[in-house]
């Protein structure tokens, strides 16, 4: 609950908000409002909100005193008031005899009025909201009754899927989580759930310990500890979470497992790159459409085409109140190959292409054998600079935290006092 000394013009939605999951629960809208009604059903269909089960309908407070002689009160109570300060706190009184007492209310309302916000948290009121409403800040007020705010996610999820096998994302994925934790000085961990196939480890010159299967395989052990012990360290901010790789053990993932692990890293990691293997599968769309962002990787043939609409249009329907996805064209430039002009392609899904990556064999075949990544083995190669703009793109700082010498944190200095992983 909020403390009262908080005004109400505080509760404001960020245009992009980390927003935990809203557990299942029972909420119930009383509405007094065409526009209110419209905010709940946005904040009904939105992803955040897919395990609560939620019912609108119009009459404002008085409606929801009728309904509930007769009927237990839900988790969450959201009631809209036209009235004045008097007229809300004499509605809430009425409501206040049906209401159980383990039921969260919320109070919409008309005024932006300190002493109501006071008066009405003073009685018990989860929170007060002043009309007209956006549907984030719906959803980040019911999360915020479920959620710790201080165990509120600090991690945002950057999922990187390719339109097709061999496109290039895993490479992407990987150089993007590099430059987090270099350029950016940000704490990055890379989920690598290509199990049996993924290169992460190899790419970074590794060995792969294999302990997403120990994850994987007991959901209800998962805790910010086991996540940690599971990590293989690839840099000094940069570690891995991946499969053993090879096909000696069959995995069978299940979405509710790879939401348990990526909320655990979440907790405690600003930045995670989740690298999707290319094949269809519930889990794979969940990641997808459960990601802060996603970033398609394609390149400029018919396929890639057909695949990456087809993923970008299921996303932008699944997730209305997000991000749109971002493109990437890759391995642009084949000597001899008929291409997609990128305009072209841009204009077939509906969006602007984030980044282009001309192909670039003798770079990117001497990262892969060196175990190194693109900036480390042609910083100043068109692919590079292609990679380090997508990468500003998407962590949404201005420009790279310039690393210097003397501005390293003391633990950088003084390594063995690091905690081993
Ligand atoms: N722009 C590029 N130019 C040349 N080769 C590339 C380029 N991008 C990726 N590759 C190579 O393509 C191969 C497949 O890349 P990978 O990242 O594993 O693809 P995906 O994850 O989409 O299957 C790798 O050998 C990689 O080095
Ligand atoms: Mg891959």
């Amino acid at each position: 609950m909020n403390s009262a000394s908080q005004a109400p013009t505080m509760q404001q939605h960020s245009d992009n908000p980390l927003v935990a999951l809203v557990p299942r629960i029972n909420i119930h809208a009383f509405c007094d409002n065409q526009q209110t009604a419209e905010a709940m059903q946005a904040a009904a269909i939105d992803r955040r909100m897919s395990r609560a089960h939620v019912t609108i309908q119009l009459g404002g407070i008085m409606a929801a005193v009728q309904v509930f002689q007769s009927q237990p009160t839900p988790n969450v109570l959201i009631v809209e008031s036209h009235g004045s300060r008097d007229v809300i706190l004499a509605e809430l009184a009425q409501l206040a005899s049906v209401c159980q007492p383990n039921t969260k209310v919320v109070v919409v309302g008309h005024l932006n009025d300190v002493i109501l916000y006071r008066e009405l948290i003073r009685q018990g009121v989860s929170e007060y909201l002043v009309a007209p409403l956006h549907q984030m800040q719906v959803i980040e007020t019911i999360a915020n009754l479920y959620n710790d705010p201080k165990a509120a996610p600090v991690g945002r999820i950057v999922a990187f899927v390719g339109a097709k096998g061999g496109v290039g994302s895993s490479t992407i994925a990987h150089n993007f989580a590099w430059q987090m934790s270099k350029r950016y000085a940000t704490d990055t961990v890379i989920t690598d759930l290509d199990l049996a196939f993924g290169t992460a480890g190899l790419n970074f010159n590794q060995d792969a310990a294999g302990g997403i299967i120990d994850a994987l395989g007991q959901p209800d052990r998962i805790d910010a500890t086991l996540i940690d012990r599971l990590l293989t360290k690839l840099g000094d901010k940069l570690s891995l979470l991946s499969g053993p790789g090879g096909v000696d053990r069959d995995f069978n993932i299940e979405a509710h497992a790879v939401e348990t692990i990526l909320g655990a890293i979440r907790g405690s990691v600003p930045c995670i790159v989740v690298d999707v293997p290319n094949m269809w599968a519930p889990w794979i769309k969940y990641t997808l459409v459960h990601s802060d962002q996603v970033v398609i990787t394609a390149t400029p043939e018919l396929a890639s085409l057909r695949n990456a609409k087809s993923i970008f249009d299921m996303l932008k329907l699944a997730r209305p109140n997000d991000t749109m996805p971002k493109i990437v064209l890759n391995q642009v430039g084949v000597a001899k190959r008929p291409e997609i002009p990128a305009a072209e392609f841009g204009k077939a899904l509906g969006t602007e292409i984030s980044a282009i990556i001309p192909y670039d064999a003798q770079t990117f075949g001497t990262a892969q054998s060196n175990g190194q990544m693109i900036f480390e083995v042609a910083p100043k190669s068109k692919a590079a600079e292609a990679m380090a703009r997508l990468a500003q793109l998407l962590s949404g700082a201005e420009k790279p935290i310039k690393a210097s010498k003397f501005s390293l944190p003391i633990f950088d200095k003084l390594p063995l006092l690091r905690k081993k992983q």
